[in-house]
């Protein structure tokens, strides 16, 4: 296994539209391995593949963090999601604190459907179906975002984003420092 460093804010993978899966093979079970460790290592909650660099349909998850007594119903725990479809979502909104390991140091309030449906390949290939509320389906939306190229920030108005610009721009130069191994764009362009 092998900690992925993870790219940051603003590296272009992280705004372009992922592919779909197409088929299961060992190197994609290593990289499903690898991301697991990778977002434990960072003591993330969810880590999508564009986030280690690869475009493509795939997240790993686990909420269990955020679970609490009455919320274990075997849905928290660690998740493999590939291409997934949200399929219904509730008009209920709730707004909750987000953060991305791809923004240090970033926490916003941001306004989510509380209530989802989801199909979506399993680690075996095996179609599932889900239907998740609260930290659960913010998890994943915010990590199925990451397959579409829209990042948490991208949520807020223009006022709050306009607060944040001096920050994302150190991230962007690479003069954020987290407990993780970071891959900027600066690193990488030089
Ligand atoms: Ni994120």
């Amino acid at each position: 296994m092998a900690i992925l460093p993870i790219v940051t804010y603003d590296d272009p993978v992280l705004t372009t539209k992922a592919e779909p899966v197409t088929e299961n093979s060992e190197e994609l079970q290593q990289l499903i391995r690898d991301m697991f460790e990778t977002m434990y290592n960072a003591e993330g909650v969810g880590l999508a593949a564009p986030q280690i660099g690869r475009s493509i349909r795939l997240f790993v998850m686990d909420a269990d963090p955020f679970t609490d007594d009455d919320e274990k119903q075997g849905n928290y725990g660690p998740k493999t999601i590939i291409n997934p479809e949200i399929t219904w979502q509730s008009n209920d909104i709730t707004e909750h604190e987000e953060g991305c390991l791809s923004l240090p140091e970033v926490r916003e309030n941001i306004k989510r459907p509380e209530k989802i449906t989801l199909t979506f390949l399993d680690e075996n290939f095996e179609e599932n179906k889900l239907t998740v509320d609260r930290m659960l389906a913010r998890v994943i939306q915010h990590e199925l975002d990451h397959l579409d190229g829209i990042l948490f920030i991208d949520h807020l108005g223009s006022f709050r984003k306009r607060l944040l610009k001096s920050k994302l721009r150190q991230i962007a130069e690479g003069k954020i420092q987290a407990s993780y191994p970071l891959r900027t764009p600066a690193s990488t362009s030089s």
